[in-house]
Protein backbone atom coordinates (compact mmCIF):
# COMPACT_ATOMS: atom_id res chain seq x y z
CA UNK A 1 0.00 0.00 0.00
CA UNK A 2 2.69 2.40 1.16
CA UNK A 3 5.20 1.32 -1.87
CA UNK A 4 2.59 1.57 -4.23
CA UNK A 5 1.60 5.22 -3.11
CA UNK A 6 5.28 5.52 -2.83
CA UNK A 7 5.62 4.30 -7.17
CA UNK A 8 2.97 6.78 -8.10
CA UNK A 9 4.77 9.50 -6.07
CA UNK A 10 7.48 9.22 -7.64
CA UNK A 11 6.42 8.55 -11.07
CA UNK A 12 4.97 12.16 -10.85
CA UNK A 13 8.11 13.66 -8.99
CA UNK A 14 10.62 12.63 -11.53
CA UNK A 15 9.54 14.52 -14.31
CA UNK A 16 8.81 17.78 -12.17
CA UNK A 17 12.19 17.83 -10.72
CA UNK A 18 13.92 17.15 -13.84
CA UNK A 19 11.87 19.53 -15.40
CA UNK A 20 12.92 22.30 -12.87
CA UNK A 21 16.26 22.05 -12.67
CA UNK A 22 16.43 22.15 -16.41
CA UNK A 23 17.05 18.44 -16.58
CA UNK A 24 16.67 17.08 -20.45
CA UNK A 25 16.19 13.10 -20.98
CA UNK A 26 17.01 13.80 -24.72
CA UNK A 27 20.59 14.02 -25.29
CA UNK A 28 20.20 13.85 -29.24
CA UNK A 29 17.91 16.88 -29.16
CA UNK A 30 20.76 19.77 -28.73
CA UNK A 31 21.11 21.09 -32.02
CA UNK A 32 24.57 22.47 -31.91
CA UNK A 33 26.86 20.55 -28.92
CA UNK A 34 29.65 22.29 -28.08
CA UNK A 35 32.15 21.82 -25.03
CA UNK A 36 30.22 24.86 -22.97
CA UNK A 37 26.87 23.93 -23.51
CA UNK A 38 27.86 20.20 -22.94
CA UNK A 39 29.47 20.66 -19.59
CA UNK A 40 26.32 22.81 -19.05
CA UNK A 41 24.03 20.01 -19.84
CA UNK A 42 26.09 17.74 -17.60
CA UNK A 43 26.05 20.17 -14.83
CA UNK A 44 22.09 20.20 -14.93
CA UNK A 45 21.62 16.67 -15.57
CA UNK A 46 24.22 16.14 -12.17
CA UNK A 47 21.99 18.64 -10.33
CA UNK A 48 18.71 17.35 -11.45
CA UNK A 49 19.89 13.85 -9.98
CA UNK A 50 21.24 15.52 -6.80
CA UNK A 51 17.68 16.99 -6.40
CA UNK A 52 15.70 13.76 -7.51
CA UNK A 53 18.30 11.62 -4.96
CA UNK A 54 17.03 14.44 -2.65
CA UNK A 55 13.43 13.85 -3.18
CA UNK A 56 13.52 10.75 -3.32
CA UNK A 57 15.29 10.61 0.22
CA UNK A 58 12.43 12.99 1.50
CA UNK A 59 9.69 10.66 -0.03
CA UNK A 60 11.03 7.65 1.99
CA UNK A 61 11.66 8.91 5.32
CA UNK A 62 7.82 10.22 5.34
CA UNK A 63 6.81 6.82 4.22
CA UNK A 64 9.16 4.43 6.36
CA UNK A 65 8.04 7.10 9.02
CA UNK A 66 4.31 6.18 8.59
CA UNK A 67 5.54 2.52 8.60
CA UNK A 68 7.48 2.29 11.45
CA UNK A 69 6.43 5.48 14.04
CA UNK A 70 10.04 6.14 14.88
CA UNK A 71 8.99 9.41 16.51
CA UNK A 72 5.58 8.35 17.75
CA UNK A 73 5.45 8.04 21.74
CA UNK A 74 5.06 4.48 21.94
CA UNK A 75 7.51 3.05 24.12
CA UNK A 76 6.38 0.88 27.08
CA UNK A 77 6.38 2.73 30.36
CA UNK A 78 8.83 0.14 31.61
CA UNK A 79 11.51 -1.67 28.89
CA UNK A 80 12.31 -5.61 29.17
CA UNK A 81 10.36 -8.27 30.10
CA UNK A 82 7.69 -8.54 33.30
CA UNK A 83 8.98 -11.42 35.06
CA UNK A 84 5.92 -12.21 37.66
CA UNK A 85 7.17 -13.78 40.66
CA UNK A 86 5.12 -15.92 43.00
CA UNK A 87 4.88 -14.13 46.68
CA UNK A 88 6.95 -17.08 48.95
CA UNK A 89 3.92 -16.94 51.23
CA UNK A 90 0.58 -17.47 49.63
CA UNK A 91 -0.88 -16.29 53.22
CA UNK A 92 0.26 -12.88 52.58
CA UNK A 93 -1.97 -12.03 50.04
CA UNK A 94 -5.44 -11.76 49.70
CA UNK A 95 -7.58 -10.84 52.98
CA UNK A 96 -6.64 -11.81 56.21
CA UNK A 97 -9.28 -13.87 58.48
CA UNK A 98 -9.85 -10.94 60.86
CA UNK A 99 -10.57 -8.58 58.05
CA UNK A 100 -13.19 -11.35 56.22
CA UNK A 101 -14.75 -11.95 60.03
CA UNK A 102 -15.28 -8.10 59.82
CA UNK A 103 -17.43 -8.01 56.74
CA UNK A 104 -19.30 -10.94 56.31
CA UNK A 105 -22.61 -11.09 57.67
CA UNK A 106 -24.67 -13.79 60.06
CA UNK A 107 -27.39 -14.26 57.44
CA UNK A 108 -24.26 -15.07 54.81
CA UNK A 109 -23.37 -17.94 57.57
CA UNK A 110 -26.63 -18.92 57.65
CA UNK A 111 -26.55 -20.27 53.73
CA UNK A 112 -23.19 -21.42 54.67
CA UNK A 113 -24.52 -23.71 57.32
CA UNK A 114 -27.39 -25.11 55.46
CA UNK A 115 -24.32 -27.73 54.56
CA UNK A 116 -23.73 -28.40 57.56
CA UNK A 117 -27.45 -28.56 58.98
CA UNK A 118 -27.69 -32.54 57.92
CA UNK A 119 -25.21 -33.51 60.99
CA UNK A 120 -26.01 -30.60 63.14
CA UNK A 121 -28.73 -28.38 64.68
CA UNK A 122 -27.76 -25.13 65.90
CA UNK A 123 -30.92 -24.17 67.76
CA UNK A 124 -31.16 -24.19 71.84
CA UNK A 125 -31.45 -27.27 73.37
CA UNK A 126 -31.45 -29.08 69.58
CA UNK A 127 -30.92 -32.54 69.68
CA UNK A 128 -27.24 -34.17 68.82
CA UNK A 129 -27.88 -35.78 65.29
CA UNK A 130 -24.80 -37.31 63.44
CA UNK A 131 -22.37 -34.58 64.80
CA UNK A 132 -23.30 -32.61 67.87
CA UNK A 133 -25.61 -29.83 68.32
CA UNK A 134 -23.46 -26.67 67.77
CA UNK A 135 -25.44 -24.13 69.83
CA UNK A 136 -23.18 -22.20 71.79
CA UNK A 137 -20.27 -24.09 70.37
CA UNK A 138 -17.66 -20.67 69.29
CA UNK A 139 -15.84 -19.77 72.41
CA UNK A 140 -16.60 -23.54 74.22
CA UNK A 141 -14.26 -26.35 74.92
CA UNK A 142 -13.53 -28.66 71.95
CA UNK A 143 -15.75 -32.34 71.92
CA UNK A 144 -17.47 -31.64 75.05
CA UNK A 145 -21.38 -31.42 74.29
CA UNK A 146 -23.56 -33.06 76.52
CA UNK A 147 -24.78 -36.73 75.52
CA UNK A 148 -22.89 -37.18 72.38
CA UNK A 149 -20.24 -39.88 71.77
CA UNK A 150 -17.32 -37.68 69.92
CA UNK A 151 -14.31 -40.10 68.25
CA UNK A 152 -11.50 -40.18 70.64
CA UNK A 153 -9.42 -38.00 68.72
CA UNK A 154 -12.28 -35.00 69.15
CA UNK A 155 -12.57 -35.76 72.91
CA UNK A 156 -9.29 -35.93 73.80
CA UNK A 157 -8.35 -33.02 71.62
CA UNK A 158 -8.55 -30.08 74.15
CA UNK A 159 -8.73 -26.07 73.85
CA UNK A 160 -11.35 -24.17 72.68
CA UNK A 161 -12.93 -23.31 69.68
CA UNK A 162 -11.72 -19.64 69.03
CA UNK A 163 -12.19 -18.05 65.57
CA UNK A 164 -8.32 -19.13 64.13
CA UNK A 165 -9.16 -22.25 65.58
CA UNK A 166 -12.73 -22.89 63.67
CA UNK A 167 -11.18 -21.72 60.51
CA UNK A 168 -8.43 -23.84 60.55
CA UNK A 169 -10.80 -26.80 61.26
CA UNK A 170 -13.45 -25.93 58.91
CA UNK A 171 -10.92 -25.46 56.38
CA UNK A 172 -9.37 -29.17 56.89
CA UNK A 173 -11.26 -31.43 59.33
CA UNK A 174 -9.23 -34.16 58.93
CA UNK A 175 -5.84 -32.32 58.71
CA UNK A 176 -6.55 -29.75 61.68
CA UNK A 177 -8.23 -33.14 64.22
CA UNK A 178 -6.47 -36.64 62.58
CA UNK A 179 -9.10 -39.41 63.32
CA UNK A 180 -11.94 -37.35 63.47
CA UNK A 181 -15.09 -39.22 62.70
CA UNK A 182 -16.31 -35.62 60.80
CA UNK A 183 -17.30 -37.21 57.10
CA UNK A 184 -16.95 -33.58 55.53
CA UNK A 185 -14.59 -32.21 53.63
CA UNK A 186 -14.17 -28.78 54.82
CA UNK A 187 -15.22 -25.10 53.05
CA UNK A 188 -12.87 -24.59 50.34
CA UNK A 189 -13.50 -20.15 50.55
CA UNK A 190 -12.42 -18.11 53.36
CA UNK A 191 -15.62 -15.89 53.57
CA UNK A 192 -17.78 -19.09 53.98
CA UNK A 193 -15.50 -20.16 56.92
CA UNK A 194 -15.41 -17.19 58.16
CA UNK A 195 -19.13 -16.13 57.94
CA UNK A 196 -20.42 -19.65 59.17
CA UNK A 197 -18.39 -19.00 62.56
CA UNK A 198 -20.30 -15.81 62.69
CA UNK A 199 -23.38 -17.65 61.93
CA UNK A 200 -22.73 -19.93 64.88
CA UNK A 201 -21.61 -17.22 67.15
CA UNK A 202 -24.36 -15.16 66.55
CA UNK A 203 -26.31 -18.65 67.70
CA UNK A 204 -25.66 -19.13 71.61
CA UNK A 205 -21.88 -17.50 72.11
CA UNK A 206 -21.34 -14.48 71.21
CA UNK A 207 -17.57 -14.10 72.01
CA UNK A 208 -15.63 -10.69 70.72
CA UNK A 209 -14.52 -10.15 67.02
CA UNK A 210 -10.74 -10.34 66.10
CA UNK A 211 -10.36 -6.36 65.73
CA UNK A 212 -9.45 -5.49 62.28
CA UNK A 213 -7.66 -2.30 60.76
CA UNK A 214 -7.76 -1.63 57.11
CA UNK A 215 -3.85 -2.01 56.09
CA UNK A 216 -4.06 0.64 53.91
CA UNK A 217 -5.49 3.23 56.24
CA UNK A 218 -2.69 2.28 58.82
CA UNK A 219 0.16 2.88 55.53
CA UNK A 220 -1.09 6.10 55.10
CA UNK A 221 0.13 8.82 57.84
CA UNK A 222 -1.34 11.88 57.05
CA UNK A 223 -4.45 13.54 58.98
CA UNK A 224 -7.18 12.41 56.79
CA UNK A 225 -6.33 9.11 56.95
CA UNK A 226 -5.91 8.80 60.97
CA UNK A 227 -9.41 10.31 61.20
CA UNK A 228 -10.14 7.82 59.26
CA UNK A 229 -9.05 4.76 61.49
CA UNK A 230 -10.48 6.49 64.35
CA UNK A 231 -13.93 6.57 62.82
CA UNK A 232 -13.07 2.88 61.86
CA UNK A 233 -12.49 2.03 65.12
CA UNK A 234 -15.03 3.81 66.65
CA UNK A 235 -17.74 2.09 64.28
CA UNK A 236 -15.94 -1.50 65.13
CA UNK A 237 -16.39 -0.71 68.64
CA UNK A 238 -20.03 0.33 68.74
CA UNK A 239 -20.86 -2.48 66.72
CA UNK A 240 -19.56 -4.70 69.48
CA UNK A 241 -21.33 -3.27 71.69
CA UNK A 242 -24.30 -3.59 69.99
CA UNK A 243 -23.70 -7.09 69.28
CA UNK A 244 -22.91 -7.63 73.18
CA UNK A 245 -26.06 -5.39 74.12
CA UNK A 246 -28.33 -7.35 71.96
C1 LIG B 1 -21.61 -35.59 57.40
C2 LIG B 1 -21.95 -35.02 58.68
C3 LIG B 1 -21.35 -33.70 59.05
C4 LIG B 1 -21.36 -32.53 58.33
C5 LIG B 1 -21.94 -32.29 56.95
C6 LIG B 1 -20.73 -31.55 59.17
N1 LIG B 1 -20.33 -32.09 60.34
FE1 LIG B 1 -19.45 -31.15 61.89
N2 LIG B 1 -19.28 -32.86 62.90
C7 LIG B 1 -19.74 -34.09 62.48
C8 LIG B 1 -19.35 -35.11 63.40
C9 LIG B 1 -19.63 -36.61 63.28
C10 LIG B 1 -18.62 -34.46 64.41
C11 LIG B 1 -17.94 -35.11 65.60
C12 LIG B 1 -16.53 -35.43 65.15
C13 LIG B 1 -15.72 -36.33 66.07
O1 LIG B 1 -16.24 -36.75 67.10
O2 LIG B 1 -14.58 -36.59 65.69
C14 LIG B 1 -18.62 -33.06 64.07
C15 LIG B 1 -18.02 -32.07 64.84
C16 LIG B 1 -18.08 -30.72 64.54
C17 LIG B 1 -17.58 -29.69 65.41
C18 LIG B 1 -16.92 -29.88 66.77
C19 LIG B 1 -17.99 -29.76 67.82
C20 LIG B 1 -17.47 -29.87 69.22
O3 LIG B 1 -18.30 -30.29 70.05
O4 LIG B 1 -16.32 -29.59 69.51
C21 LIG B 1 -17.83 -28.51 64.80
C22 LIG B 1 -17.49 -27.13 65.30
C23 LIG B 1 -18.48 -28.81 63.54
N3 LIG B 1 -18.62 -30.17 63.44
C24 LIG B 1 -18.88 -27.84 62.65
C25 LIG B 1 -19.44 -28.17 61.42
C26 LIG B 1 -19.78 -27.16 60.44
C27 LIG B 1 -19.68 -25.68 60.64
C28 LIG B 1 -20.22 -27.83 59.34
C29 LIG B 1 -20.68 -27.25 58.03
C30 LIG B 1 -19.79 -26.33 57.38
C31 LIG B 1 -20.17 -29.24 59.66
N4 LIG B 1 -19.67 -29.40 60.91
C32 LIG B 1 -20.57 -30.23 58.79
C33 LIG B 1 -20.45 -34.31 61.31
C34 LIG B 1 -20.69 -33.40 60.31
Amino acid sequence: MHQMMMRLALHRLVPVIMGASGMTMDKNSSATPNAETDSGDLFNTAAGWVLFAAGLGLGLSIVSGKVFHGNDPQRPESLGYVIEVAEADAGDSGPTLAEVLNTVTAADGERVFAKCAACHSIDAGGANGVGPNLHGIMGAPVGKVGGYSYSSAMSTHGGNWGWDEMNDWLDNPRGYISGTKMGFAGLSKLEDRAAVAVYMNDNGSNIALPEFVPAEVVAEDDAEAEAEVDQNVAEGTSEQTAAAES
